[in-house]
This record gives structure tokens, C-alpha cells and sequence, in this order.
């Protein structure tokens, strides 16, 4: 029997079309030109179904939706006390490239926000590991995550890393305070190449997905993290994934999620499924709105709030 999920998807897509309020991020010269009526939503089942409507297949730069899945890699590498070392896990309550540092130490507050990212970056791949390796590394494990080679978009790589200053400046703190041991610069390349991987709304699904059950991609049967480094991840997602939104966003929407300044979000179900958007243009926290509103719209109608 087919399965009712793509109408579902349609029809969603459909009751949010006409809202064209929030803007493309313009921080990014290569972002402010992307087509903001770009619409995709897709879901990725934990026994490895992958349904979706609109503009799945439309490839965008993951942005900081790469930051849980890097956390997740550094934990992996490094282990649970070094990462926690360098990097806390508490909401800084501020927007996404603030310096939310700690005041005594310099410990970015989370790895969702672009300190703590940058942070996660330098501690993946083995101790030791050159720039070179640990990009290798990550582009190898966010691959497995998404169960397909991904490739960096140079243009916006380019466009973004000319225009890092407030990413340098916080690379700068960081190393004066001893949390990140290489060049400033270096620290910043990695975690912009990482932010210009292109993925589709598809990939992010199953991305999502292999958190929500427990490390292992559904779709190639894969394992790519373990299951207390899921639990780490997913725990970090619901109290920072969503920035200064992320109250807001787990009482009305209620799964873990993380959002990119290009126009992704993607939430996981624990057990159950991975959920993603895409629309580029975006609220004032940096998280996409027609996407905020279609999670809402699946947690109204699928009862998907974990609470
Ligand atoms: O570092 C930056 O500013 C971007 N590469 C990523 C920021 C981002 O995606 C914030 N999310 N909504």
C-alpha cells in the first residue's frame, strides 16, 4: 500500500508557501543570493524509509547543522572528559556568534553556538591530527551520517571565510585562553569548510535519523556513533540546538533540533525518525521560519513534543 507520508508532506509544504516574511542570512555574501522560495521537507524512518516533498534533492551548504554532527565525532574521538574540558554544555541564552565564553576559563558555554563549534572542530580526529586529517575525518563522518560522499561547496567556502571576522575574532579568544591549541586562522578555515558541505534535505533526514537511532544510519545499517554519544548530542540539541529560540522551541515543538543559517532545520525522534527542513529565509534567533512552522505543524499533528 503507498505509504499516505508524501501527501502528508505536500500538504504541509502547501499551508506554509505563502509566508515570505524573515530574511536570507546576508552575512555570507554567496547565502544573501541563494533563492529564498526554496521549500523541501523530508522524513527519514528509523527502519530506514526515507519520504519527502518539494525541493528535497536541491543541494545547500549543512552551515551549523554540521555542529551537532562534529560534536558528536569529537566526543567519539576524544572522549566525553577532554571534549567537556574545552566545551560546556549549558544555553548561553544569546544569538549564535556571540562570545559566550566563560568568564574565568574561556570554555565556550556549548557546541552549538560558533565558539563552542569551532571548539568541537579542533578535537575531531585523532590527538595529533593535522588540519588536513581532521577535515578528512569530518567530512568522512558526516558522510556516514548522511550514507553518501558530501562535498564542500567552494564558492561559499570563499565568500564566508572572507567575511569571518567575528568567527576570527572568537578563534583569537580561544587560543588566548588556551581552548584551541592551533592558528587561530587554521581553527577558522576547518570549521567554515565544514559549514560549506553541501547536503539535501534528504541527507539531513537520514542524518537525523542515525541520531534518533542510537548512532546507527538506517538507511546503510551503518554504525557511525555510539549510543552515549547519541545521548550526549540529542541532550545538547533540545537546551542549545535552537540558540535564544531554544525555550521557545522545546515547549511548543518539543524533539531536539538544530538549525543552519542557510535555510536547514532538522529534529530527531529518539526511536522513531528523523524530520528535516529546508526554506532559506530565516527569523531573527537565525533559524529558517517556514521551517520553525512546519515542526509545528508535524508536532500538532503527529503528537511528536517527547513531552
Ligand atoms: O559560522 C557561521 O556564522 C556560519 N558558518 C554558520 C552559522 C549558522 O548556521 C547559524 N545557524 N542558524
Amino acid at each position: 500500500m503507498r505509504s499516505p507520508i508524501p501527501d502528508y508532506l505536500t500538504d504541509a509544504l502547501r499551508s506554509v508557501a505563502a509566508d515570505t516574511s524573515g530574511a536570507t542570512a546576508d552575512y555570507i555574501p554567496e547565502l544573501a543570493q541563494a533563492d529564498p522560495d526554496r521549500l523541501a521537507a523530508a522524513l527519514c524512518t528509523v527502519d530506514g524509509h526515507v519520504y519527502s516533498a518539494g525541493d528535497a534533492d536541491v543541494e545547500f551548504s549543512i552551515q551549523s547543522i554540521s555542529k551537532p554532527f562534529v560534536y558528536a565525532l569529537a566526543l567519539a574521538d576524544r572522549g566525553f572528559d577532554e571534549v567537556l574540558s574545552k566545551v560546556w554544555v549549558e544555553p548561553s541564552g544569546d544569538s549564535f556568534n556571540q562570545i559566550s565564553l566563560e568568564p574565568e576559563s574561556g570554555r565556550p558555554r556549548n557546541p552549538m553556538i560558533n565558539a563552542g563549534a569551532l571548539v568541537a572542530t579542533s578535537l575531531s580526529g585523532p590527538p595529533g591530527a593535522g588540519a588536513d586529517q581532521r577535515f578528512e575525518r569530518i567530512v568522512d563522518g558526516l558522510s556516514a551520517f548522511a550514507g553518501r560522499r558530501l562535498e564542500v561547496d567552494e564558492a561559499v567556502y570563499e565568500s564566508e571565510l572572507h567575511h569571518a571576522y567575528r568567527n576570527r575574532a572568537l578563534a583569537n579568544m580561544l587560543r588566548a585562553h588556551d581552548i584551541i591549541a592551533e592558528d587561530p586562522l587554521v581553527a577558522v578555515a576547518g570549521y567554515t569548510r565544514q559549514c560549506s558541505l553541501l547536503v539535501t534535505t534528504d541527507d539531513l533526514a537520514v542524518m537525523a535519523a542515525t541520531l534518533a537511532n542510537r548512532g546507527v544510519n538506517p538507511v546503510t545499517g551503518r554504525p557511525v556513533v555510539s549510543a552515549p554519544v547519541v545521548r550526549q548530542v540529542l541532550s545538547v540539541m533540545s537546551t542549545c540546538g535552537m540558540y535564544d529560540g531554544a525555550g521557545d522551541w522545546m515547549t511548543r515543538v518539543g524533539v531536539p533540533a538544530k538549525s543552519g543559517v542557510s535555510g536547514g532545520l532538522i529534529g530527531a525522534l529518539p526511536g522513531q525518525a528523523g524530520i528535516a527542513t529546508f526554506s532559506p529565509r530565516l527569523d531573527r534567533h537565525g533559524n529558517s521560519v517556514r521551517g520553525v512552522d512546519l515542526f509545528q505543524r508535524f508536532t500538532a499533528d503527529m503528537g511528536m513534543h517527547l513531552m
